[in-house]
């Protein structure tokens, strides 16, 4: 059955016959080049699709085969012949597009999709399904919808060889489904690298034969929900039902999943810090004798981040640089999971290693004066340095989080840049691959809005932002920055759902980032890309942040005087407030300065509108928070 095509303003908005061009092209992330031809392509009933030679990847048949009977087609899979869609492999190969690039021709006889290999071919298939409206997308029938596209030349391929996205499955749990529906969102904005938080203080989340008290003690814990990192702490007599793991067989099945769509999965074991789970199973694995009392984190505080001069641990989370059995251990762990990952890289972690336990720790003591370590910098570089024999020896290589510089790491480690760019710019001048995940630009746990809309995180990363990544700052050796990446940590997140909310539209945003050409970005044009994608996620039911409809909040104080400034994140909104509790329309006075804070107010309302209908959420603050956030 035909889709409905909802309305002319959509028609007209796609198809420049109707004399527009705006946005009539809403690929993300944006292709190379793009040069539009003469006239339109209409989908027919009937559809012959031609597989390239050669090709042992049904998926991209499949792909296209489930998108276009949404709109009503059947696809018939022909070897050769005349063909409505054609995708072939180069017999010479275009040096152009390289490994993960594509051409795609659409005149109105037919589509024409090329590419060097299976991968590029995928991601062509990715770019002629948003060419379509965005109906595309609809898990019910629709009628009525016209399955045009105008006739268009685009070549594209990556600018970095890493795109990636981490999603930490070890705060909060998700289900095998779940992990291959973030796999099958991420590859449809051509992500490559899904890297997996397996293991940390609230879980261990993948199966080890040879430690079976990783799991059965490792991956449960206390149920909590609310602002984690405050809960109360779990109590003897209650029950550890919250949490999960992978088995091997459902490792095998998630990497074959992600390896059909041309996804990677980089595997995290974290090692020394975050390593709770694993010490509540194998209490030996600590420097500390009271780790036998110790428990899965629920969320409870355990670290002193305000500690200076570095933040200090409650409890010791951290594995025993000194001891044997340790190595012991992570040679086990790594022997499994170098098993079940074919991927090249295992990522060590590395992050925000508290010392406060190691320095009272008379095996560590012993060990720095037996290898001449003379700081709990050099104590890590050591740990690090036996994680990174135990990993090669295993036939991978090793990448961690950037604070594994800081007391020397080995030619061959490679670093994720995460505090900031700088690291990463160090590393590679000094010959170390890099990956830039940046929290400036790349944390997705943050706060995409005001923190009157959003579930509270300790920052905020708004769309802008993350779409002014650059993965290759001026100061960096370009030839060793493999890419960039965007982090879901999962503290705050307890579903899918959620996960979905923060992941998109940022995700959209790095996705340009590190596959489009810097030169063909443009934040106007990106905004009403996204709310095209926008559309498309509400036909396939995926949820997303609409954040970038309510305006930024800041507070000035003049004297005794508050006064709140708005600022929309996107053009052409209008913005109505109130301080009289009631709900702000259209019918109120727009803002168009910075307001006073009346005198006796307790509440402000604010709510976005375009063209007369509101687009925003009604954002309620109260004048106490406010009159906090001044500057
Ligand atoms: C990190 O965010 N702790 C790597």
């Amino acid at each position: 059955m035909k889709k409905v095509f909802l309305t002319i303003c959509i028609m007209a908005l796609s198809f420049s016959t109707f004399g527009q061009a705006i946005n009539r092209i809403a690929v993300i992330p944006e292709p190379v080049s793009t040069i539009e031809g003469q006239g339109i392509f209409s989908l027919p009933a009937k559809i012959t699709l031609i597989r390239p030679v050669g090709n042992e990847n049904d998926r991209t048949i499949d792909f296209i085969s489930e998108k276009l009977s949404n709109a009503g087609s059947k696809v018939v899979v022909k070897k050769s012949g005349k063909g409505t869609i054609i995708l072939q492999l180069n017999r010479t190969k275009n040096t152009t597009i390289g490994d993960e690039g594509y051409t795609l021709s659409v005149t109105p006889k037919n589509v024409v999709i090329s590419a060097n290999t299976p991968t590029g071919l995928y991601y062509g298939a990715q770019t002629l399904i948003q060419l379509f409206p965005p109906e595309i997308e609809s898990k019910i029938a629709t009628t009525n919808v016209k399955w045009q596209i105008p006739a268009l030349e685009i070549i594209d391929y990556p600018r970095f060889e890493w795109r990636g996205l981490m999603l930490d499955v070890a705060r909060h749990f998700f289900t095998v489904d779940e992990v291959k529906r973030y796999i099958d969102q991420m590859s449809r904005y051509k992500y490559n690298r899904l890297h997996l938080g397996l293991t940390n203080d609230e879980g261990w989340r993948i199966e080890i034969k040879s430690l079976p008290k990783l799991t059965e003690v490792g991956a449960w814990r206390v149920e909590k929900v609310g602002n984690f990192g405050t809960f109360s702490h779990p109590l003897p007599d209650e029950p550890k039902n919250y949490g999960g793991f992978y088995t091997h067989e459902q490792i095998r099945d998630i990497v074959k999943y992600a390896k059909e769509r041309f996804v990677e999965i980089m595997p995290e074991i974290n090692g020394p810090g975050h390593s709770l789970a694993a010490i509540a199973s194998y209490p030996e694995l600590a420097s500390t004798p009271d780790a036998k009392n110790y428990n899965v984190r629920a969320g409870e505080p355990i670290i002193n981040w305000s500690a200076r001069p570095r933040y200090t641990a409650y409890i010791d989370n951290n594995l025993c640089p000194a001891n044997e059995v340790v190595y012991e251990f992570l040679d086990k762990v790594i022997t499994e999971v170098a098993e079940l990952f074919p991927f090249e890289y295992i990522h060590a972690g590395g992050d925000e290693t508290t010392y406060n336990f190691w320095e009272k720790s008379p095996e560590v003591t012993k060990l720095m004066k037996r290898e001449g370590l003379k700081n709990m910098a050099e104590v890590q570089s050591y740990f690090g340095k036996r994680f990174e024999k135990i990993i090669q020896s295993k036939g991978k290589k090793m990448m961690g989080w950037d604070e594994i510089l800081e007391g020397g790491i080995t030619p061959t480690t490679a670093l994720m840049s995460w505090r900031g760019i700088q690291h990463g710019i160090e590393a590679s001048k000094s010959g170390h691959y890099v990956v830039m995940s940046p929290t400036q630009h790349t944390y997705i746990d943050y706060m995409q809005g005001d923190i009157s809309t959003e579930a509270p995180v300790y920052a905020t990363l708004r769309l802008h932002k993350a779409y002014e990544f650059n993965p290759v700052p001026d100061e960096a050796n370009p030839k060793f920055i493999l890419g960039g990446q965007a982090n879901l940590w999962t503290e705050q997140i307890y579903n899918y759902r959620q996960a979905e909310y923060m992941t998109w539209p940022r995700g959209f945003a790095i996705a340009e980032s590190v596959w489009s050409p810097a030169s063909t970005k443009n934040w106007d044009n990106f905004v009403k890309k996204t709310e095209n994608h926008f559309k498309r996620y509400d036909y396939a039911q995926i949820k997303y942040s609409p954040a970038i409809y309510d305006p930024i909040v800041n507070v000035r104080k003049k004297g005794e005087k508050y006064y709140v400034e708005l600022t929309p994140e996107i053009k052409g909104l209008d913005i109505y407030t109130s301080f009289d509790n009631s709900e702000p329309d259209n019918f109120y006075p727009k803002y168009s300065q910075p307001q006073l804070i009346p005198k006796d107010a307790k509440l402000m309302k604010i709510i976005s509108y375009r063209d007369n209908k509101p687009i925003g959420r009604m954002m309620t603050i109260t004048v106490e928070d406010l009159k906090k956030r001044a500057k």
